[in-house]
């Protein structure tokens, strides 16, 4: 299916852009969720990228972890998640977990590891990830546009909901042998009333079922598709290699690829003209490998796309 159909397919809910860095991710999936909106659907776009970009396109600030409407819309959003925040914002929350240790206690309590401590892997990133994956179970928002990472990162992303989710079972089991000892204790020294069990390994469970679920519609083909932007480079060939290959195990699916940057023909400029021929060859090779994809072809604009006006202008050439 086309990108056009895809952006304005009722079932359609998440669609990432990915690729090699400085490809123009950012450009191609800020110009697709100003097209969407502009169509009339509500859309909401999502920085995964911990090196952000997403307000420069829009010349906007979106850091500030709330999601911003767009000014000039009325069905436009935009959020940028800051890892360095989310993981704050989990440590605090665990650290509330933290039921108060009577003194007679603290030292036999101090045998238990410090339940803030325990971070996941990768922490800060996939901890902003599974705020990500929580975020989209329980927001109203129906159709999400993910800008991300440089493919590397992204990759590590998508495996990550079967990691946390393991990471939070192992996390809860734990809470609950805690949460039973420490019941046995409270009793025996019958020091506080309050009850710190099940609530708060509510919330950790309903942190597990929404990524449970999330990474279950990530890979329904109905609901979740990836975009791939490339440049038409031999170097980018590889890389799109892995990430189709990645994208493969993950049972994501992909049916666009985006080939950006692409040089004007010029009769004045020398230089232009060559780096522009060995593009061309390497569009053949592309289209040759990649011949069951729908390839979007995108030339080198003479600025940068920032802006509302800019992404509009790309937008309409790359869904036309
Ligand atoms: N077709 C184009 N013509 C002109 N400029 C472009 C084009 N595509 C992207 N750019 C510009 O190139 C720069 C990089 O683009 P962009 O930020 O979209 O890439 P990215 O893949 O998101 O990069 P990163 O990997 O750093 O996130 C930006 O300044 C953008 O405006
Ligand atoms: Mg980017």
């Amino acid at each position: 299916m086309e990108l056009a159909d895809l952006l304005l397919k009722d079932s359609m809910r998440f669609i990432l852009f990915g690729g090699k860095g400085g490809v123009g991710k950012t450009t191609c999936a800020a110009s697709s969720a100003v097209w969407a909106a502009d169509h009339g659907r509500e859309t909401l776009i999502i920085s995964t990228d911990p090196a952000h970009s997403l307000s420069d396109s829009f010349n906007l600030d979106l850091s500030g972890g709330e999601v911003v409407k767009v000014p000039g819309f009325e069905n436009l959003y935009g959020l940028e998640i800051n890892p360095k925040l989310e993981f704050q914002k989990y440590q605090q929350t665990m650290q509330e977990q933290q039921p108060e240790i009577p003194p007679e206690l603290s030292g036999f309590m101090d045998s238990f590891e410090d339940f803030s401590s325990l971070t996941p892997p990768g922490s800060d990133e996939s901890l902003a990830f599974s705020k990500v994956l929580e975020f989209i179970q329980t927001s109203d928002y129906k159709f999400i546009i993910f800008d991300t990472a440089p493919s590397g990162h992204t990759l590590r992303l998508l495996s990550l909901p079967e990691v946390l989710n393991s990471f939070f079972g192992k996390l809860i089991m734990m809470r609950m042998k805690i949460g039973q000892i420490w019941g046995k204790l409270k009793s025996f020294f019958s020091r506080s009333k309050e009850d710190e069990g099940p609530d708060k390994l509510e919330i950790l469970n309903t942190m597990k079922k929404n990524i449970e679920q999330a990474s279950i519609e990530l890979s329904d083909s109905e609901k979740t598709e990836f975009v791939i932007v490339m440049i038409p480079e031999m170097m980018a060939i590889l890389e799109t290699e892995r990430l189709l290959r990645a994208l493969y195990e993950y049972e994501i699916p992909v049916h666009n690829i985006i080939i950006n940057q692409i040089i004007p023909p010029n009769s004045e400029c020398e230089f232009c003209n060559s780096r522009r021929k060995m593009q061309l060859k390497n569009l053949e090779e592309i289209k040759k490998l990649y011949d069951e994809f729908n390839i979007i072809e995108m030339l080198l604009r003479p600025t940068e796309i920032r802006g509302i006006d800019l992404l509009r202008e790309f937008g309409k050439d790359l869904l036309k």
